[in-house]
């Protein structure tokens, strides 16, 4: 007998394979029979969710990895803590029916990915706290299907992430336009260095024209009307809502790892804004100017005697700019356009206005530059502090604030009695108050008063 190598060899090789066979059979075996345990459940109790059947969740984590390998790993993470509004970031075979405004996350045949419902929906705009805001938004349903159960074909088909937001809610109104929108936007793209398609609802042309140069910074695609859409569209992954985190014309640094700093140097190249930094005036150097921009209102909270008030600061120094900015519809026609407030507003040291939306362009003044705002009366000053003073600090800007005085606002002439009514105005609700205090209320400043506002924002911008 001879001994024959390569024979025990095969055969030994036989074995292995044997093995190996059997060692899959049974991992793919625990693998089905374990495949429900596989999946990662996360809830994170709370209340803050109306659901279908009324269970209430805030937060949920699903993953679903394929022991096979050869699937695409489905996952759902939604987030629903948050006070500005919620979003589901979906992986997986995900079909949009935009005009039904249904997203389908289908699954395949055995795998099934738990969630908390096999049905729910999230509204992609960041005020959810708002009734108002909210009404205007669209409900974008989600719904678990299977692959056999008749889901939708796709028609079209893209290899990139989604991100599907709103324009619906107070976009008219330049605050809300960054808060609610444009920073959680960012917070949500910016990751895909422009590889991501925006999927939108509500949506509204002249806005989407205002700011096509952040979105095309953010998506190198054609931004899709999901509303006026038949077909159906099928991406690998989408995110339903915007990641707002808990900061107002901010970033929350414990939410999220990008910063207002990066935010806003992402505006200075969106704009090909030159200044980064303010002026810093050698001290004791007489005759140097300073660049002021005063925010003209013009239908409510007015300064009525800007006139005054911006040739009292000539006099202190300060070349003196004014410029309706509240809101792009009452803009100047040659100043409508973003580029050209972004420069505007980049181009000086100091901006300085009443309490209102046009002091959000604040995102566009360089380092160190002073933000002055006029508070009028109402006891508005944890609304001044959280949506302008906090903010402004923030982006690397100092803040002075000048609180009037009963004798500086025209309310205290037309209702003599309301500061003592103020609290009771205050208990009706949001809406009786902004109609007294915001929208009833125009400001004469005092001139001698106010000039030392502006004489300590000059002192700092001294070096
Ligand atoms: C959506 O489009 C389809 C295909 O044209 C149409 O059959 C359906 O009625 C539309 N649905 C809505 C809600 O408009
Ligand atoms: C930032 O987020 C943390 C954690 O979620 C929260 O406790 C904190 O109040 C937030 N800050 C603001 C200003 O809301
Ligand atoms: C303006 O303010 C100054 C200093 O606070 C005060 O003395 C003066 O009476 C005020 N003028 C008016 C018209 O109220």
């Amino acid at each position: 007998m001879t001994y024959d190598a390569s024979r025990t060899f095969g055969r030994n090789l036989n074995k292995r394979c044997w093995a190996v066979v059997i060692c899959l059979v049974i991992g793919i075996t625990i693998c089905n029979f374990f495949e429900p345990y596989i999946l990662n459940f996360k809830f994170l109790a709370g209340d803050n969710l109306n659901l279908q059947t009324g269970i209430t969740k805030e937060r949920i984590e699903a993953h679903h990895q394929p022991c096979s390998g050869i699937k695409e790993r489905s996952s759902l993470v939604c987030e629903l803590t948050r006070k500005k509004g919620d979003f589901c970031d979906m992986k997986g075979d995900l079909r949009i029916l935009g005009n039904s405004s249904t997203i389908f996350m289908v699954s395949n045949e055995g795998e099934n990915l738990k969630t908390w419902e096999d049905s729910w929906h999230i509204k992609p705009y960041a005020r959810k706290e708002d009734s108002i805001a909210m009404g205007r938004v669209r409900t974008i349903r989600v719904r678990k299907t299977e692959v056999s159960k008749g889901s939708p074909i796709c028609s079209r088909n893209y290899n990139n992430p989604a991100v599907l937001f709103s324009t619906g809610g107070y976009t008219r109104n330049h605050f809300h336009t960054f808060a609610d929108i444009l920073i959680p936007l960012y917070l949500t793209s910016i990751e895909f260095q422009g590889e991501v398609r925006f999927l939108i609802t509500d949506m509204r042309p002249l806005w989407i024209e205002k700011h096509q140069d952040v979105l095309l910074k953010l998506s190198n695609y054609q931004l899709i009307d999901i509303d006026q859409e038949k077909e159906i569209l099928c991406f690998p992954r989408i995110i339903l809502g915007l990641k707002a985190t808990d900061k107002e014309l901010g970033i929350n640094a414990s939410q999220s790892s990008y910063t207002m700093k990066e935010f806003r140097q992402f505006l200075r190249n969106t704009y090909s804004l030159k200044k980064q930094s303010a002026i810093r005036l050698p001290q004791g150097v007489k005759g140097k100017r300073l660049r002021l921009l005063l925010v003209s209102r013009k239908k409510t909270r007015r300064l009525l005697n800007e006139g005054e008030v911006a040739v009292m600061a000539e006099g202190l120094g300060f070349d003196v700019l004014v410029e309706g900015l509240d809101s792009f519809e009452s803009n100047t026609p040659e100043l409508a356009t973003e580029p050209r407030v972004a420069q505007l507003v980049n181009s000086v040291d100091v901006l300085l206005g009443v309490h209102g939306a046009g002091l959000a362009n604040m995102v566009f003044l360089p380092e160190n530059a002073v933000v002055i705002q006029i508070v009028p009366l109402g006891e508005m000053e944890w609304m001044a502090r959280t949506f302008f003073e906090e903010p402004a600090r923030d982006m690397n800007l100092r803040h002075l604030e000048y609180r009037i005085s009963p004798d500086e606002s025209t309310i205290t002439q037309q209702f003599p009695e309301i500061l003592k009514e103020a609290e009771a105005v205050k208990k009706k609700g949001w809406r009786a108050f902004r109609t007294v205090f915001m929208d009833k209320q125009d400001i004469n400043v005092n001139i001698s008063r106010f000039r030392n506002t502006l004489l300590k924002a000059y002192a700092m911008l001294e070096s």
